[in-house]
């Protein structure tokens, strides 16, 4: 009786000893989480005190998602980021696209990584946008095409913000060197750049953390999709903070309790994709910090947006 006392006691003192240890070791790696490289003040597109505006493939619902006037309107809705889903051809280029295949956009067979960027240009993007959208359609869109990454960044420069999501990475394992290999070539990269003007979101943690390990100042963003209410418990939170800024969920699923949560930890939270003004509003009041719409003049009147 006495032996089997004194086990007991022995298994509890170094449960006691190991969980100090794994509590300390939290600690120990505050330092290195994500959130140590950037000052987030107010003045920084990172701030948890700012609301952002992300024009959703461009400001999609008024032109052809991921084409370079989605993304001129997105601007001249004053969006705070145009966003932009990579896909990779096959001569290695990054493409602003969304899904894998041809068909939607283009009616074409095929997925993007089975074409050259040169074979890819003589696909429109913009003719099935204004068969489904006839009044909103203009002779322009159907003169689309999918546009480069580099033809993005020579197109907006250092005017607008990018937040740009690695799609199926695991498609293309070189996606994540080619893409801070053009923002190096683009000046979008380090300390010269003003914090937070290119934000880097996946729903693939490696591709993040592939990202985070060779460039550390670029602001990560997890995305996660929710099939029923948001929740993440204190470890899934610390193992996130160690890569990511933030996180970006899918708006039904979140809570204010959830939001609250996320908030105290110190991350921030966006939405995706809203395109009703009150449920913006709703969420908005839980505190989240950013949303992704196809409607970036959504809370503004357009007298607002464009005086
Ligand atoms: O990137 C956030 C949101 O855009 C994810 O949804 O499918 O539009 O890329 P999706
Ligand atoms: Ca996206």
């Amino acid at each position: 009786m006495k032996k089997s006392l004194l086990f007991i006691l022995l298994i509890a003192v170094a449960l006691l000893f190991l969980f100090i240890y794994t509590e300390n070791m939290g600690k120990t790696t505050e330092k290195k989480q994500a959130a140590h490289y950037f000052k987030r003040d107010a003045s920084s597109l990172l701030s948890p005190d700012r609301f952002l505006i992300i024009a959703h493939r461009g400001a999609s619902g008024y032109a052809p998602e991921h084409t370079i006037e989605a993304y001129k309107k997105g601007e001249e809705l004053a969006a705070d980021y145009i966003e932009i889903d990579l896909q990779m051809t096959n001569d290695g280029r990054l493409v602003a696209m969304h899904d894998i295949d041809l068909g939607r956009t283009t009616g074409e067979d095929g997925e993007v990584r089975e074409f050259t960027l040169d074979e890819l240009k003589d696909f429109d993007v913009g003719t099935w946008f204004n068969q489904s959208n006839p009044e909103l359609a203009e002779p322009v869109f159907a003169e689309q095409s999918i546009p480069a990454l580099e033809e993005i960044f020579d197109t907006f420069g250092h005017e607008a913000n990018y937040y740009i999501e690695t799609k199926n990475p695991k498609y293309y394992p070189e996606m994540a060197k080619e893409l801070i290999r053009i923002l190096d070539a683009y000046n979008l990269l380090g300390e010269t750049v003003d914090e937070g003007k290119v934000i880097i979101q996946s729903f693939s943690e490696q591709s993040l953390r592939e990202i985070h390990d060779v460039e550390p100042s670029l602001p990560l963003i997890q995305l996660i999709s929710f099939d029923d209410e948001a929740k993440l418990n204190k470890r899934a939170i610390r193992n996130i903070k160690h890569y990511a800024v933030g996180i970006g969920v899918n708006y039904q699923a979140i809570t204010k309790d959830f939001a609250g949560k996320i908030h105290k930890a110190d991350l921030l939270l966006h939405a995706f994709t809203v395109n009703e003004k009150t449920e913006i509003n709703r969420l908005k009041e839980f505190g989240i910090t950013g949303v992704f719409t196809d409607y970036p003049d959504i809370l503004k009147t357009r007298q607002e947006v464009i005086p």
